[in-house]
C-alpha cells in the first residue's frame, strides 16, 4: 500500500528544525498497518498552491492514503485545510471533530486545529495536527474509519494489527 506523508511547515522546509511529524507518521502508521507500505515523503513550507499541487500529485501516481501534519492552526500561515479542501472531492468532517474532541480531553488548545479531511479520487487525504506528540494521540482512533474508507474508495480493506 502506498501512503504520502506530508509535512506543512517554513520551519522545517527551512532547516530551522528538525522535522519530527513526518517520520512519527511512519513510525506509528507502521505499527498499526499489517500492510506492507511505501512512504511517499514531501516536506514543503505552508504555501497553498504548493500544497494542493504535491496532494493532487500523491492522488495520482496512486497513494490510497495521504497524511498532513502542520497549519492547521489559527495563524496567517496556516493554510493546510484550506490547500485540502481545494483538492477533495468529498469532505469527510468526523476526522477533524473526533480528533479535537479526544485531544481536547488532554490538551484544551487542541480546539484550535482545523484539521480536516476527504476523498480526491481513490485516495483518502486526512489532516493531522502539526505537534508530533499530537500523532501518537490522534491517529490511532481514526484507524478503523481510514480502513473503512479506503475499503469504500479504493476497493480494498488494509488490514490492521490490533
Ligand atoms: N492536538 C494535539 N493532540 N496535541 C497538540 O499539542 N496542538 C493544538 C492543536 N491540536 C495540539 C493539537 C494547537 S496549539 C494548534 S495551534 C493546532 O493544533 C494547530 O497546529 P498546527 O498548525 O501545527 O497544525
Amino acid at each position: 500500500m502506498k501512503i504520502g506523508r506530508v509535512t506543512l511547515s517554513d520551519r522545517a522546509s527551512g532547516g530551522i528544525y528538525e522535522d519530527k511529524s513526518g517520520p512519527e507518521i511512519e513510525r506509528v502508521l507502521r505499527e498499526l498497518f499489517a500492510e506492507e507500505i511505501e512512504f511517499e515523503r514531501v516536506l514543503l513550507p505552508d504555501e497553498e498552491k504548493q500544497i494542493e499541487t504535491a496532494l493532487k500529485h500523491l492522488c495520482t501516481v496512486g497513494c490510497a492514503l495521504v497524511v498532513t501534519t502542520g497549519g492547521t492552526g489559527p495563524a496567517a500561515r496556516d493554510v493546510t485545510p484550506e490547500a485540502t479542501r481545494a483538492v477533495l472531492e468529498k469532505e469527510l468532517p468526523g476526522f477533524g471533530e473526533t480528533m479535537r474532541a479526544i485531544s481536547f480531553a488532554k490538551v484544551p488548545t487542541a480546539i484550535l486545529s482545523r484539521a480536516t479531511a476527504g476523498v480526491r479520487g481513490k485516495t483518502l487525504i486526512v489532516n493531522l495536527p502539526g505537534n508530533p506528540k499530537a500523532i501518537a494521540e490522534c491517529l490511532p482512533p481514526l484507524l478503523p474509519a481510514i480502513a473503512e474508507a479506503i475499503d469504500h474508495i479504493a476497493g480494498f480493506r488494509p488490514k490492521l494489527k490490533l
